[in-house]
């Protein structure tokens, strides 16, 4: 589709780049109510002007252009090229391509009513399964371009796919948390503030920052053109939030070590060979909780078990870990016992390994649907105050915490089933994050 560009395309870039306070001082009246500020991630940005807003986002390249639907603008511009897309907000529908994509955001800001497609219905979400089985969405082809014009928006996570005009990148999974820099980025929480990309396309910003954190009110009396909002956001400061919570876990976690942190692997067994995971996430997750990862300096990571030497070298190290996050994917996670795990590892005698006589073999697929997928995919990316404390749980047991993603299947917890049917809400009553109790 050729670009119908009414505006000058200089004059809307130089626009974005005004910082707010000076359109502030330029005393304009905004049709934008609600802003969100970008504090953690570093993927995306968003830039607010009287009718529309701008996102920019480092991944896809492509700047958004959000023209609000009461403009004048709305009216009469649509981009659509390489580098910039517009669209019309609040978006009335849209679809989801559902295959690894975290669609509990969409369930966080109360989106559930206008979701109306979805690629798969592989999902763990249970509210936005009972919505599909009651007939409010409709399942489209991923690759069927002219089905998926018919929604004002068709959010995917794959951005190397052909894409049409009304195709938006929605995609926290590529937030990592840079080696060097660890302890300083909150990598883990990045990945939750993508919460307010999304809110940008449906004006639910004070949602979104309800959710992850708040504006605090202090911070906008600056801006005059926000006045309408303080009462509302002094409000919305009241509630707990997803970062405050996550942030005073991961403080309590400081404290709760003695003299030395538990050692915690994540290994994974593929085709006859362990490994040591090294994603930045999980080894932050383990920092943050009060553990400490395995050794950085490990530099051999593949272990045949058809090598004794390798077997002995594998073993070796995990004789000086004292939880162990088995990862290893399966298809059915409901058969995957210690058993299963225990032959995997090729070990007779246990008494070696402290993670097994101290009973800490833990799994990440405690929520499953279908026996296929796994709600760590979903829900623990927008929620990770629940995973940081699962696993301060899983480092030092106190057994009067139940966990959310984790199990412990040295214990022998099994798998829990998503059901719509246990979906508790209106799915179009917005999700609340859940708080951990945290002094
Ligand atoms: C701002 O957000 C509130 C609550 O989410 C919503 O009711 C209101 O319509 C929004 N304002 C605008 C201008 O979008
Ligand atoms: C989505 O909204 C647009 C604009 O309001 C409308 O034209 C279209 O029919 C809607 N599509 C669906 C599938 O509801
Ligand atoms: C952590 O421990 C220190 C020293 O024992 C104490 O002063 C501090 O209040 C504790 N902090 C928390 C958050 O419990
Ligand atoms: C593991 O070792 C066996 C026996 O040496 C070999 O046949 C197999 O190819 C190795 N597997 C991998 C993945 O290297
Ligand atoms: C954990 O879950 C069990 C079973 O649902 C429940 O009986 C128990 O009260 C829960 N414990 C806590 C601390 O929430």
């Amino acid at each position: 589709m050729a670009p119908a560009a009414q505006l000058p395309f200089l004059f809307l870039f130089a626009l974005c780049q005004l910082p707010l306070r000076a359109q502030a001082a330029a005393k304009a009246v905004p049709v934008v109510g609600n802003i969100s500020k970008v504090d953690d991630s570093e993927l995306f940005h968003i830039y607010y002007g009287q009718s529309f807003k701008v996102i920019k986002n480092s991944v896809d390249g492509k700047s958004y252009l959000l023209m609000q639907s009461n403009s004048r603008m709305a009216a009469r511009t649509k981009y659509c090229t390489g580098r910039i897309k517009s669209f019309v907000v609040p978006l009335s529908n849209y679809s989801v391509d559902t295959t690894k994509f975290p669609v509990s955001f969409f369930e966080l800001l109360g989106l559930l009513e206008s979701f109306k497609g979805m690629t798969s219905d592989q999902i763990t979400s249970q509210c936005l399964l009972k919505s599909y089985i009651s007939g409010g969405i409709q399942l489209v082809r991923k690759t069927d371009m002219q089905q998926l014009t018919q929604f004002s928006a068709h959010f995917i996570s794959n951005v190397d796919q052909q894409q049409a005009c009304n195709f938006a990148a929605f995609v926290p999974l590529d937030e990592r948390t840079p080696l060097q820099f660890v302890g300083f980025l909150y990598g883990c929480l990045k990945r939750a503030e993508w919460i307010k990309y999304l809110a940008t396309f449906t004006n639910s910003e004070v949602r979104a920052n309800s959710v992850y954190d708040a504006v605090r009110p202090e911070q906008l009396f600056n801006y005059d053109i926000f006045a309408n909002n303080i009462r509302h956001l002094i409000l919305e400061f009241e509630k707990k939030y997803v970062k405050e919570n996550y942030m005073c876990l991961k403080k309590a976690a400081a404290n709760l070590t003695s003299k030395f942190k538990p050692i915690v692997a994540w290994v994974v067994y593929n085709q006859g060979v362990w490994s040591f995971s090294k994603e930045s996430f999980e080894s932050e997750f383990v920092r943050d909780a009060g553990g400490e990862n395995i050794d950085d300096t490990i530099s051999e990571n593949s272990y045949n078990v058809s090598d004794p030497d390798d077997m002995d070298n594998f073993h070796a190290i995990l004789c000086t870990v004292d939880v162990v996050i088995d990862q290893t994917y399966v298809a059915q996670p409901e058969v995957y016992k210690l058993s299963t795990f225990l032959e995997n590892m090729d070990v007779e005698d246990d008494s070696r390994f402290a993670f097994l006589t101290n009973q800490r073999v833990w799994r990440y697929d405690k929520r499953v649907y279908n026996s296929a997928v796994l709600d760590w995919f979903d829900g623990a990316i927008s929620q990770p105050q629940l995973v940081l404390a699962d696993l301060i749980e899983a480092f030092f047991p106190t057994g009067n915490y139940n966990t959310t993603y984790f199990r412990n299947i040295a214990k022998d917890e099994g798998v829990i089933t998503m059901d719509p049917e246990l979906c508790d809400r209106n799915p179009s009553t917005p999700m609340d994050p859940v708080i951990v109790p945290c002094q």
